[in-house]
């Protein structure tokens, strides 16, 4: 490290990154430590001016331990999963020179080098909106760019999976596949782009936030109790996924929204259900989550066609991906109709470029 007496010194990167939603459920892991799942899973990554994830890492001499803050609070790093990422990372880290005062770290400076990690969610954390999937994949972009790792994104995306199995898909813009892998290892269980942001453009995602707050049952804890108590979820992810992600592949490739949203929202139910048939059960959808589905359903089949499909993650919040602007305009009507601002199930709604959010006032 050159200027080895001077102290002063900070180099920074500051990196976004958006959430994904997955329209083929992960849940459920084969290897808990490296986060190794039992399906392949597919989602779409969400406009990263809208949903994302802001983080800033430091490095520099003067800093004792690897310290982050998280919306403001600090949080503790020394979870596994955390330590897994930036342990991955340090030993893929190159050399760096800084633009000011000469500084140059060498790759074995890196070992002992702690970071200060500042990140911001300007959505909901913790609430099923995907807050680990934006929230990993941005800090091990981040580092990697800070460290100078030169891996391409499918390898990032096997680093970001150590952090949040979810997070390995957020590496990438469009529609995503996180293949699950064979290897003991992981070193197959990567994500790959599927379609770029541009292929399906006439896309609208609503996000519906019916609670912000922190759910009870963390995605971790509740697919490990499922794992362990479900007897549905063996079928779920050996004999449907399977089916599921060949045709939604094609539905994709294809642009065909009615099997598009058919899949989506049957992959959403059976989740849900997989949840319903774990022990202790858990009900990550509430009373508001469930009007919302009926409301869709008679709609669609009101028109004898799919104008929206709809997918719930672990968390009440609704994510509804309209046809068209025409099918978000007439759903945006109908939220608003059936959940007016301030009655029992109230949600607010704000509007951002051609993706709306409507959000609770709570
Ligand atoms: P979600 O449905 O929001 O993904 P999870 O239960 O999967 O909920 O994960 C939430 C956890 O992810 C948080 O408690 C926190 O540990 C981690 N997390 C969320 N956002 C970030 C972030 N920006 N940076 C680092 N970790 C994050
Ligand atoms: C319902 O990726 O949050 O959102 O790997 O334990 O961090 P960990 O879990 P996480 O699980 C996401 C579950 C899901 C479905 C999905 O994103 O595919
Ligand atoms: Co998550």
């Amino acid at each position: 490290m050159a200027a080895e007496s001077c102290k002063d010194w900070v180099l920074t990167v500051t990196a976004q990154t958006p959430t994904n939603i997955a329209v083929i459920k992960y849940w459920g892991k084969r290897d808990e430590d490296l986060i190794l799942p039992i399906n392949d899973s597919i989602s779409v990554t969400l406009d990263p001016h809208h949903l994302c994830t802001t983080t800033s890492v430091a490095v520099s001499p003067a800093f004792t331990h690897d310290r982050m803050w998280l919306n403001g609070k600090e949080v503790s790093l020394s979870g596994g999963r955390y330590q897994n990422c930036l342990r991955e990372l340090r030993s893929r880290a190159g050399d760096v020179e800084g633009e000011e005062k000469g500084i140059k770290i060498t790759k074995k400076d890196w070992e002992k080098l702690h970071f200060h990690i500042v990140s911001y969610n300007n959505f909901p954390t913790a609430a099923g909106l995907a807050s680990s999937a934006a929230g990993l994949a941005c800090l091990v972009f981040s580092l990697a760019k800070l460290m100078n790792v030169k891996d391409d994104h499918s390898r990032l995306s096997a680093i970001a999976r150590q952090g949040s199995g979810s997070a390995c898909r957020s590496l990438y813009g469009g529609f995503v596949k996180w293949i699950m892998g064979k290897e003991q290892n992981g070193s197959d269980s990567i994500a790959v782009q599927l379609a770029d942001e541009k292929h399906w453009d006439d896309l609208v995602i609503i996000i519906a936030v019916v609670s912000s707050r922190q759910k009870e049952t963390s995605s971790t804890s509740g697919m490990r109790e499922t794992v362990e108590t479900s007897m549905l979820i063996e079928h779920r992810a050996k004999e449907v996924v399977p089916k599921r992600i060949i045709q939604m592949e094609e539905a994709i490739k294809n642009r065909d929204f009615p099997a598009f949203a058919r899949l989506t929202c049957a992959d959403s139910n059976q989740f849900h259900a997989v949840c319903l048939d774990t022990l202790p059960p858990i009900f990550y959808m509430n009373d508001t989550s469930h009007r919302i589905i009926s409301c869709v359903e008679k709609w669609n089949r009101f028109e004898g066609t799919p104008q929206v499909a709809y997918t719930f993650d672990a968390g009440p919040n609704a994510v509804l991906i309209s046809h068209n602007r025409k099918a978000a305009a007439l759903l945006l009507q109908r939220l608003l109709f059936h959940f007016p601002p301030n009655s029992d199930a109230d949600l607010n709604s704000y509007v951002i470029g051609d993706k709306t959010i409507l959000q609770d006032a709570g």
